[in-house]
């Protein structure tokens, strides 16, 4: 059994791996310390872009068997024939806005990762790459041991795939434009 753990930046991932880590026993790979240690960052001027081909090659040669697997690229980087479940975390974009505002996100890398979450790029990447190997939570009216508990449930009975629709939540708060311009 081996679990991936994924889901935009700042829904909870290292929070709920550490977690899960303790209960399962399973040591956790990080794919952002992967990818440092592995140098495959290029440094752009404003940004760090993984070169995520090569990411994937170094990811097909580790046993990821009794493992847990964190990080935003792992749609991109791991085989569907790699692990067992795939868990993607959602949270609401009014939530990431306040724990974007306390790293100190600057007012551009606050708007692409809410715009991401509320279109679901990574759901959708995560879905289309694991299909029926990847669940959906909500942790967006949980806490940490709810969600902890909820992650156990779908690792057991692989079920509770929750839908989450943040366009149509935002749409109706009228808040498109507070998001998608620049
Ligand atoms: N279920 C929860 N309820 C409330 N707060 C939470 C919950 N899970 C995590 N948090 C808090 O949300 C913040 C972001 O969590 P965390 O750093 O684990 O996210 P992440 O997905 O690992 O982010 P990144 O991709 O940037 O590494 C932290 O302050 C954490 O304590
Ligand atoms: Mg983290």
């Amino acid at each position: 059994m081996s679990i991936v753990i994924t889901g935009n930046p700042g829904v909870g991932k290292h929070t709920i791996t550490k977690k899960i880590s303790q209960k399962l026993n399973f040591p956790i790979i990080d794919i952002n310390t992967l990818a440092k240690e592995s140098e495959v960052i290029e440094k752009q001027e404003n940004t760090n872009d993984v070169d995520t081909t090569k990411l994937a090659n170094i990811v097909k040669k580790i046993e990821l068997n009794e493992k847990i697997i964190v990080g935003h690229l792992a749609p991109y980087v791991i085989e569907k024939n790699q692990v067992k479940l795939v868990i993607i975390l959602r949270r609401n974009p009014y939530q990431l806005e306040t724990v974007y505002k306390e790293r100190n996100y600057s007012e551009e890398k606050i708007k692409e990762n809410i715009g991401s979450e509320i279109l679901g790029v990574i759901t959708h990447d995560t879905m289309e790459k694991f299909e029926e190997k990847a669940f959906q939570i909500d942790v967006s009216e949980k806490n940490i041991e709810q969600v902890v508990e909820k992650v156990l449930q779908v690792i057991s009975k692989k079920e509770n795939n929750e839908q989450v629709d943040w366009l149509d939540l935002v749409t109706k708060n009228n808040d498109l434009e507070k998001f998608f311009t620049h």
